[in-house]
Order: structure tokens, then C-alpha cells, then sequence
């Protein structure tokens, strides 16, 4: 049986990530591709009670290096349970967030590096790389505009962090974007979800032939 796909989809917050992943997968399946659609943090049992810890309590609840370390526990359970079992039954994966997050979120506050981030994820997931890496991008005030409005003050205990923490990490997606252009395609997010879900399309049209 071929290999599937490993396809991620990465940004800040509220540029419509999740219902763009939910939308690229049932297009795909509308072509009939077999899709397993993910998320992270979380994706397999153990991941999903992970995911807990991470996002509720108080905002000092972990270190930053506490936080990084659980992320990419996460992870690497989520890779070995979910992900690679089902690209290796041939199906695209598609997963909202992936190890980009943490490179950008867990090493916006300085204390962390990239490098430093990138190591835990060769012990936790053995370096495991997406075929390609779909970057939903806005303009800094929308984003944050579409933020508010969808958490109503309710924003989780990472997403909720000050304006300057969100300008760092949407700052490392795009560099992160320029640095790797083979694995990245930057998506613009603005217009109607269609609009946007043509646009991602388009970003696999050589698979797609
Ligand atoms: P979500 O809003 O996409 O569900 O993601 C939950 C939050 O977790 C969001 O604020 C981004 C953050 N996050 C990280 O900080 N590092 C990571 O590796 C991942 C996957 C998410």
C-alpha cells in the first residue's frame, strides 16, 4: 500500500485554522481521499489528557521548559498512536498545529531555542517532519479581532498571553515559513472560509493531478 500524507496547517490565533482543517479535509474526501483529521495538543488518548494539563490553570501553572517538555510528550504520542499508523494505511493526515507551534509558541519568551525545541522533538517523535506545512497568515489586528470574538474573554492559558507574546510567534511562523519554503506554503487567511479552503487546495494541486 502507498504511504499517505502528512499535511499540517500552523498559525496564531484566530485565523480560522480549525475550520479551515475541518473544510481542506472534506474536500479532500470529496475526491475521494481517505483523510484522518488531528489536532494538537492532542490526537490520541494520552495526548487528549495532556492536552488538559497544558491549556487550563493558572498561567504560571508550568515552566516554560515544564510546558515544552509536555507538549512534545504529546506529540510523540500522538505520532506513534495516530499519525503514523494511519499514513502508513495510506491515508493524508491532516493535523491542526504540529511541532511549528511549539518552535514558535515555546520559544517566543526567549528562554527557550528553536535548536532547543527541535531536539525534544528528535527524542519525542524521532524528528518526524509533514510532507508539507500550510501557514494561515493575517494582518496582526484581524487576527486578534477574530480571536476575541470567537473566545469572548475565555481564551485558553497560552492563547490568552499579551499582545507582544502573539506578535513573536506569528513573527517565527513567517520566518520559519521563508527559511523552509520546500515544506511551507503560506496561506492568505482573509476573505470568506471558500475563499480561503480554494486557496489551501491550491497549495497541493500536485498531489491533487
Ligand atoms: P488551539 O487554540 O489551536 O486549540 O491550540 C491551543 C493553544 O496551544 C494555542 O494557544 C496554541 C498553543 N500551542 C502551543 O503553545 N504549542 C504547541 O505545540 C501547540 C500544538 C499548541
Amino acid at each position: 500500500m502507498a504511504r499517505g500524507r502528512f499535511i499540517t496547517l500552523e498559525g496564531g490565533e484566530g485565523v480560522g485554522k480549525s475550520t479551515q482543517a475541518r473544510a481542506l479535509a472534506a474536500a479532500l474526501e470529496a475526491r475521494g481521499i481517505s483523510v484522518l483529521l488531528t489536532r494538537e495538543p492532542g490526537g490520541s488518548a494520552g495526548a487528549e489528557a495532556i492536552r488538559g494539563l497544558l491549556l487550563s490553570g493558572d498561567a504560571d501553572r508550568w515552566s516554560t521548559r515544564a510546558e515544552a517538555l509536555l507538549f512534545a510528550a504529546a506529540r510523540g504520542d500522538h505520532v506513534e498512536k495516530t499519525i503514523m499508523p494511519a499514513v502508513d494505511a495510506g491515508k493524508w493526515v491532516i493535523c491542526d498545529r504540529f511541532l511549528d507551534s511549539s518552535r514558535a509558541y515555546q520559544s517566543a519568551t526567549g528562554e527557550l531555542t528553536d535548536g532547543d525545541i527541535v531536539a525534544l522533538h528528535e527524542v519525542g517523535s524521532r524528528g518526524l517532519l509533514p510532507d508539507r506545512t500550510l501557514l494561515l497568515a493575517l494582518p496582526g489586528g484581524e487576527a486578534e479581532q477574530r480571536a476575541r470574538a470567537r473566545d469572548g474573554g475565555m481564551a485558553d492559558r497560552i492563547g490568552g498571553r499579551d499582545a507582544d507574546f502573539h506578535a513573536a510567534v506569528d513573527a517565527a511562523f513567517v520566518r520559519f515559513a521563508e527559511e523552509e519554503a520546500d515544506r511551507f506554503r503560506k496561506i492568505d487567511a482573509s476573505g470568506s472560509p471558500d475563499e480561503v479552503t480554494l486557496r489551501l487546495l491550491a497549495a497541493l494541486d500536485d498531489w491533487l493531478a
